[in-house]
């Protein structure tokens, strides 16, 4: 510094300097930044894309949050078809199941061949997660989460209150339920969405069935299993669902979001709720305490299975400049510290099966059956059709407005539905070229 300046000088000098560093520390921070389209808008989901943001952050991967509202995705693959047709592809896309194959066809998928290779993907992931990541042998996808939909959360401190014991069998939630109507408390909360609707029955269809029958009916597609009476009992179930919930005595009320029934159960407005885990994710962002005042366990009879939906990224290639960034991401993604944060807040539990005792007991004890449960393997396993698993966009669309249907309408009756089901799947199976009829 030359010793003609004066303090005035000085100081500019030094505020010019400490401008340039903040600068040059805003572009150290990220060299690259990465455009996320995903469907995460919940108060825990987007608690769980800013820990991800924070983590890409450290290393220096700015994530640029293309969020689309919309429970279970329908909003967000919209817009990402609408994107692509004009040329805008994001970066980064939440895929899962079947569409990422649909999607990877069409030859717009980066390969993560090499991400996978470095980081023993295929030794460290469970199975069914490699598997769904897998097209035509390439590694298409980046899993983040495993989500269970066959939960039961019950509001724990009100059970307590009313002297009623975690339901275990059906005929315990059936007992729950007239304590807690007898209480003055909707007993189940259940919106009428139809997604939120057909979750609930493809738990009913595992619970009456188990994985086999769950398959044969959504995976397979074997029309003839629409007309088991296994069928007809999960429908009949659902109907005897629907006398609990607030439908019941209300039939004009507005579509619920996943989001309202969680506001209702912390309320205490309802009493149970079947849902998928991200459900106990908002609650505890919402500030509720396991087993104080709420308690997950899993839906009568289907304690041994493990309905699945995996959550997923993909990347699109567009002109390959992205293509570092891009892998570092989806390294990253499945990193053991990402995976144990991000699925913490967001209700999942992780995709890696090698994880141990310490990270195991530092989950609590619905995640710890979930992880346990996935882990022991295809037999106990059934793939979600609403969460995108099972089956392509055309035939979970068309099952998921047909039980809704049959959700709302009592003129239809469990036969005529079954008829009208396997009907569908008839014509879906041919349009398509599944031969199984
Ligand atoms: C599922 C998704 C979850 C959660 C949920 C509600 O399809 O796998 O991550 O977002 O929808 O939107």
């Amino acid at each position: 510094m030359p010793l003609w300046w004066g303090k005035q000088q000085v100081f500019e000098n030094k505020a010019k300097i400490s401008a340039v560093a903040l600068l040059f520390c805003s572009q150290a921070f990220a060299n690259d930044s990465v455009d996320v389209l995903h469907w995460w808008t919940s108060t825990s989901e987007r608690g769980a894309v800013r820990f991800l943001q924070s983590k890409l952050l450290e290393d220096k991967i700015e994530w640029r949050d293309a969020a689309i509202p919309g429970g279970g995705g329908i909003g967000a693959m919209r817009v990402l078809k609408s994107r692509v047709l004009a040329g805008k592809q994001p970066a980064v896309a939440q895929l899962i199941g079947p569409a990422i194959a649909e999607w990877a066809d069409l030859g717009l998928i980066l390969e993560l061949d090499n991400v996978a290779k470095n980081n023993a993907w295929p030794k460290t992931l469970s199975p069914t997660v490699n598997e769904l990541l897998l097209h035509r042998g390439h590694t298409v996808a980046a899993p983040l989460g495993v989500h269970r939909i066959n939960n039961l959360y019950y509001n724990a401190k009100l059970f307590r209150e009313l002297g009623i014991a975690e339901p275990k069998t059906m005929d315990d939630f059936k007992r729950a339920a007239l304590r807690l109507s007898a209480a003055n408390i909707t007993p189940l909360g259940q919106s009428t969405e139809a997604w939120q609707v057909a979750t609930l029955f493809e738990t009913l269809v595992l619970m009456e069935g188990g994985p086999a029958f769950y398959r044969d009916v959504f995976v397979r597609r074997n029309a003839n299993a629409y007309l088991d009476p296994k069928f007809a009992r999960a429908l009949n179930r659902l109907r005897q669902m629907r006398a609990y919930t607030a439908y019941a005595s209300n039939k004009s009320q507005r579509e619920l979001s996943w989001t309202d029934i969680a506001q209702q159960f912390a309320n205490g407005q309802v009493g149970m709720v079947i849902m998928g885990d991200w459900f106990k994710g908002e609650l505890l962002t919402m500030g509720q305490k396991l087993e104080q005042q709420f308690a997950c366990t899993t839906v009568p009879n289907t304690q041994n299975y493990h309905l699945y939906s995996i959550d997923s990224f993909v990347m699109f290639s567009g002109d390959y400049s992205q293509q570092t960034a891009q892998e570092k991401v989806a390294q990253l993604m499945v990193s053991p510290a990402i995976q144990q944060g991000y699925n913490r807040i967001k209700g999942s539990v992780s995709v890696r099966r090698d994880l141990d005792q310490k990270a195991l007991a530092a989950m609590d004890r619905c995640a710890q059956s979930s992880w346990q449960t996935f882990n022991r393997g295809k037999a106990m396993q059934a793939p979600s059709l609403v969460h995108r698993m099972a089956a392509d966009e055309k035939f979970k669309d068309a099952m998921v407005a047909q039980i809704q249907k049959f959700y709302l309408d009592d003129s239809i009756s469990v036969q005529e539905n079954q008829q009208r089901m396997a009907a569908m799947v008839r014509a879906l199976n041919i349009q398509e070229g599944n031969t199984e009829q």
